[in-house]
């Protein structure tokens, strides 16, 4: 079987593997339907028939006459194939306020080192309320359609994209690669008719025009798809063999020429203070646009300064989404009950009478801390003017995008009269523990570890989460029912890449009991099976270590790159002092706090087991993270210190340009130092480096050294 990514067959080779893939279809059919003797699982014929389909889409006119995507009775597909983004889909960061734009440019221009009477242009627009799609043109012709999915790998829906009238199939004047960006949504009017229709038949209704968008760009039959009303807005791209222009506004008008459909309100902006004007103009038309919007987005116009700015783990630099103000609704507090997370946090949640807020129902609400529902806050400072929250009372629910809804007031008028102050537990109510508060912390903790089955149920949802390992088929549900399970017990993540084997070994099989079936197992344990192999960054951030975000996994991956310099590293520093803790600090965006955790982390013994535990498992391989397109780099793997004013780029940029070449950038001067790049007022370091033997450069020399920007 070839193993060739199906946009790179060439039609000779896509022929032949059709013929091959008919053949071998066809022979398992039978064995499966006649002969009731399948020679392959039914993840190997999906996968095979994904392929076959895969390749009929790119390559239509190769398509046989006895196409297995046409056989009557064949098995319909339970998956959407995936395909790897070309270049990672990543989101917005965002901005509450009017300071937090006017942050934003200040950010801009120091990164830039542009002063604030420097013109700098940048666009807004709408932030449309729908999920993002990438679509990939070769020589003109749409090839794939593949959804955000975590960034790097989406599904591939393009026989759904091919049904929406807003997108082109064939461009005429477009780069030779072109992957368009934009955002999949339903409209209003047409949201309304969808549920009325699927009220009637007695079928499922949407809670939101996001949600049916999100249902219907996601149906496996593509007929259906064709029935539901989708469109496009374009706003941005992946890869392109050629630019579309030098600015965001060009780029848009290009599109809009190509045949896509671009937002009527995009605009161009001159500063903060016409980004705020146009951001009040749309939010007053928000209501009569016919379809939703949750916000404004701004970009840097000038497509040079875009990629001088470049991206941080998974925001750009150049753009902020400006969020329109949290929509509130009130209602009443049932009972307020205590969940215990993965690192022991006992977090607050009221369950509320349900009430619609902005479209969707909500009966829960975090209340955050102990000190929350006093009414302080983590300064001691009062909030809400000291007001309590208790069981019984009428609160002010918001939520302002995806987040958790939230409680900000009480109604004390409203209050019953008889209610006491809510008691925070001194105990884990999941298994007794005591809960402790230490000083400063806001949180107060279980400290039963790994004994308490809350901590270790949620440690286990993260690890498979989104994100994480990702495993098809293995979410919260099914961790919670593996947890308990008495015959088939997941309790570490090792267990679930023993699943299979020691399914195999019981006496009653997964595939035998209520809810299961031949099929859904062996998906189960094919899903498990391809993430035996797992990027270093993926891991670092399943581990669930506390304050340890996908952000900071993957700086801390990108920085050591393998498993085994990452762990020989945490062990290094176990102690907190020395070479490796200090180079971990140095790490820009690790602090001290972050560092102590992760080193403690690895240093417990139980831990330090199941990960060993882990990583024993057959078959399993942690992967080293994907250099950067280095070649040709006289710098990769070199440790730079910057010192003294820099007078060509900013303190910002020359780290971020040194780590797109594979350097390391340090915050102090070691043996290990290999270049210290020191600018004018350079003082100590310099000096060290000199007393160290290590080269000292001007900032001109390492420019010259790494090369000019691109
Ligand atoms: S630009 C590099 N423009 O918002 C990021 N995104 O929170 C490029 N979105 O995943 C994205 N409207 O799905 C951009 N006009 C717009 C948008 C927009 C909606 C979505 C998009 C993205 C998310 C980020």
């Amino acid at each position: 079987m070839s193993e060739i990514p199906v946009s790179k067959l060439t039609e000779q080779q896509a022929s032949a593997e059709l013929a091959h893939l008919a053949d071998v279809l066809a022979t398992a059919n039978k064995q499966y339907h006649t002969d009731d003797a399948p020679d392959i699982t039914d993840a190997e014929y999906d996968r095979l028939k994904r392929r076959n389909a895969d390749i009929e889409t790119i390559f239509p006119t190769l398509k046989r006459a006895d196409s297995p995507s046409d056989q009557v009775g064949a098995s319909v597909s339970e998956t959407f194939s995936k395909i790897t983004h070309a270049v990672r889909m990543l989101s917005l960061g965002n901005a509450f306020d009017d300071a937090n734009v006017v942050d934003f440019d200040a950010r801009i221009r120091k990164f830039l080192g542009m002063g604030v009477d420097t013109e700098l242009l940048y666009t807004a627009e709408p932030k449309i309320d729908g999920l993002s799609l990438s679509l990939r043109y070769e020589h003109g012709k749409l090839i794939h359609a593949v959804t955000r999915g975590d960034g790097e790998v989406g599904e591939n829906v393009t026989n759904n994209a091919r049904t929406i009238s807003d997108i082109p199939q064939t461009i005429d004047d477009a780069p030779e690669i072109m992957e368009i960006r934009g955002e999949v949504y339903m409209s209003h009017a047409d949201f309304d008719a969808l549920n009325n229709r699927q009220g009637e038949k007695g079928d499922k209704v949407f809670a939101n025009p996001r949600n049916a968008a999100a249902g219907s760009l996601r149906q496996l039959d593509a007929q259906i798809t064709a029935l539901r009303p989708l469109k496009f807005f374009a706003y941005a791209w992946g890869e392109l063999s050629n630019p579309l222009a030098n600015t965001q506004t060009g780029a848009i008008s290009r599109l809009k020429e190509m045949g896509f459909s671009t937002n009527p309100l995009m605009k161009t902006c001159d500063g903060p203070k016409a980004l705020i004007e146009q951001y009040v103009k749309i939010e007053d038309q928000r209501a009569t646009l016919g379809y939703d919007i949750d916000g404004v987005v701004y970009k840097v116009d000038d497509l040079s300064l875009q990629s001088r700015l470049g991206f941080r783990a998974t925001t750009p630099r150049w753009a902020i989404a400006h969020k329109f103000p949290a929509e509130i609704a009130h209602t009443r507090i049932e009972v307020i009950e205590i969940q215990v997370g993965r690192t022991g946090a006992l977090s607050p949640v009221a369950r509320l009478l349900p009430v619609t807020v902005g479209g969707v129902v909500v009966s829960n609400a975090t209340l955050h801390n102990e000190d929350y529902i006093k009414g302080v806050d983590s300064k001691g400072n009062s909030i809400r003017e000291g007001r309590d929250i208790r069981e019984g009372d009428w609160v002010e629910v918001y939520r302002a995008g995806d987040v958790i809804p939230k409680i900000r007031d009480v109604d004390l008028s409203k209050r019953p009269g008889v209610s006491q102050a809510y008691v925070f537990p001194t105990t884990c109510p999941e298994c007794g523990s005591p809960a402790i508060r230490e000083d400063g912390d806001s949180v107060a903790r279980c400290t039963g570890g790994m004994i308490c089955p809350a901590q270790a149920v949620e440690k286990l949802k993260h690890f498979v989460s989104r994100g994480a390992f990702d495993i098809e088929g293995l979410g919260n549900k099914q961790i919670e029912m593996f947890y308990r399970d008495a015959d088939l017990p997941i309790k570490q993540p090792a267990d679930i890449f023993t699943l299979e084997t020691r399914d195999a070994e019981n006496l009653t099989n997964l595939k035998n009991r209520d809810g299961w079936g031949e099929k859904s197992a062996t998906n189960l344990f094919a899903a498990i099976s391809e993430k035996r192999k797992i990027p270093l960054n993926k891991l670092i951030y399943a581990l669930g270590i506390r304050h340890v975000g996908d952000t900071s996994a993957s700086l801390l991956a990108n920085n050591y790159g393998s498993w085994s310099a990452f762990i020989a590293a945490m062990d290094a520093a176990k102690d907190h002092t020395g070479d490796a803790w200090e180079m971990l600090n140095a790490i820009d965006g690790v602090g001290s706090v972050m560092a102590t955790a992760m080193v403690d982390t690895f240093h417990n013994r139980e831990t330090r087991a199941a990960i060993n535990l882990l990583l024993s498992t057959k078959g399993f391989e942690v992967q080293d993270m994907a250099a950067r397109d280095t070649s040709g780099s006289l710098v990769v793997g070199k440790i730079v210190v910057f010192t003294g004013s820099l007078e060509l780029m900013t303190r910002a940029e020359a780290k971020v340009r040194a780590e797109d070449m594979g350097a390391k950038v340090s915050g102090s001067v070691s043996k290990k130092t290999d270049y210290v790049v020191a600018g004018p007022g350079a003082g100590s370091k310099a000096k060290k480096a000199e007393e160290l033997g290590v080269t000292v450069l001007s900032e001109a020399e390492w420019l010259a050294l790494i090369g000019p920007v691109g």
